[in-house]
């Protein structure tokens, strides 16, 4: 009869080991696929945000001068700084002009006055595509749209660029 009692207890010992043991591996093994479900919704998101681009709104001149910066991106389970550009000036106006430098017809990077055969032109290498100052696409060259536009606004006296927003083709 103890004989018996202490098999039973032994495997009562073992089905509640084996059952603590799978139900911890088991906990181990959900915790995974639900955190990577929840966490990307819960983590604060850069996409939309306005990106401090370090410059001062008194060294921007009416010459288009390259700015550079990075911004903080998260695309499901990965992270990434992936850098951006835009081409900064004061129009005649005085208001801010940021334009990205994604040329619109294959997606070439343009340079303010990337050729010395266009002044105070955009050029883009790959094409021979133009732009002029204000970003409007030159009628003749390949681009049929005009350069996008960054979203734009100021906080003390420093710029911050946000999305660029495409505009339609002349
Ligand atoms: S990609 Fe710029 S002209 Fe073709």
């Amino acid at each position: 009869m103890s004989k018996e009692k202490q098999q039973v207890s032994r495997r009562q010992f073992l089905n509640y080991s084996l059952m603590g043991v799978g139900g911890f591996m088991a906990a181990g093994l959900l915790v995974s696929p639900i955190r990577m479900a929840i966490d990307p919704v819960l983590k604060k998101s850069d996409s939309g945000d306005y990106a401090n681009v370090g410059l001062s709104v008194d060294d921007i001149t009416t010459e288009p001068q390259r700015v550079d910066w990075t911004i903080e991106q998260v695309d499901g389970w990965y992270e990434s700084e992936p850098s951006k550009t835009a081409w900064v000036y004061k129009d005649d106006d005085g208001e801010i002009v940021a334009l990205s430098p994604i040329c619109t017809h294959l997606g070439c990077v343009v340079s303010w006055e990337g050729s010395e055969q266009y002044p105070e032109q955009f050029y883009c290498p790959c094409h021979d595509g133009r732009y002029e100052k204000d970003g409007t696409n030159i009628p003749g060259t390949p681009p049929l749209a005009p350069l996008a536009v960054y979203e734009q606004k100021v906080e003390n006296g420093i710029l911050f660029l946000g999305n660029a927003i495409d505009r339609k083709g002349a």
